[in-house]
């Protein structure tokens, strides 16, 4: 079997970012039209866009573990199931068959690693794509946040795919983002790392920022990571495919 990818979907590619709760239709069908023709081993993670970013701003809810008000949670998990359910229905619709799964199925037993893997890969050799995505977890202390990319990185050091594609409402990795007309094509984990801590603060930020934090550590276990448009159904698919993307590839690290 073919050994699997890797995919998110970026929540820019699903919904509006900058309107809360409201989903970009033509993205969804992009993304599920592209998984439907790429038809080979695939997992799959969608971020909460619009429909978790305001409402975990909204009660201060973050990636560290905080004892919020018990309808934060609510309500944040209820707005990103919904959207969840709209990416489910419309991937399946293309005729792709998902086992869909909440991310707490993998962060609450740190011992059933291999277990899971095993598990995992037995979906997928029997033609099922796993699919999860960003989600309010329970900690010892309260809740927090698992984004997307965080979930995507410790599923490639869990499953060790050929590759992982970050699907974005942007055409890749820029040096600038601000004025650079075309991202970078190709880069080592090295020259991110110089990217990413350069002092001059205004150049990768936000969202983007804590993909690269995490697109470090899947190049390091040697796995190649490429940014592509979510919105372009060729470019995903090439991206899927592993082939020269349109967009930006992120070399994995030669693992001795
Ligand atoms: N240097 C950069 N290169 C590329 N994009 C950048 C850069 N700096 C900032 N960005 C922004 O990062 C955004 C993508 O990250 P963001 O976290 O917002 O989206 P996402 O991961 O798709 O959404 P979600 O977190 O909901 O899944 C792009 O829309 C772009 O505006
Ligand atoms: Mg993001």
């Amino acid at each position: 079997m073919e050994r699997v990818v890797i995919l998110k979907v970026g929540g820019s590619v699903i919904t509006e970012k900058d309107k809360p709760f409201t989903v970009r239709t033509e993205g969804i069908q992009v993304v599920a039209e592209a998984i439907a023709e790429y038809s080979k081993p695939l997992f799959v993670v969608h971020g909460a866009g619009s429909f978790g970013h305001f409402l975990a701003k909204k009660y201060g809810l973050s990636r560290k573990p905080s004892n919020v008000k018990p309808e934060a949670v609510s309500e944040i998990r209820a707005s990103v199931l919904k959207l969840n359910s709209i990416v489910v229905d419309a991937i399946q619709s293309k005729g792709v068959n998902l086992y869909w799964l909440q991310p707490y199925a993998f962060y609450r037993d740190e011992r059933s690693r291999e277990k899971l893997a095993s598990l995992l890969m037995k979906l997928i050799e029997k033609g099922v794509s796993p699919l999860s995505f960003g989600d309010v977890i329970p900690t010892e202390d309260g809740f927090r946040i698992i984004s997307g990319d965080e979930i995507v990185r410790d599923l490639a050091s869990l499953l060790k795919p050929s590759r992982v594609v970050f699907a974005t409402n942007v055409d890749g990795i820029y040096r600038n983002f601000r004025t650079d007309k075309k991202p970078i094509q190709e880069i080592l984990v090295e020259d991110i790392k110089a990217l990413v801590f350069r002092p001059v603060r205004d150049d990768v930020t936000g969202g983007m920022k804590g993909k690269l934090v995490e697109t470090i550590r899947i190049a390091e276990i040697g796995v190649n990571v490429l940014f592509t448009n979510g919105l372009k159904k060729e470019r995903l698919i090439k991206a899927l495919k592993g082939k020269d993307p349109d967009g930006t590839l992120v070399k994995g690290r030669v693992v001795a």
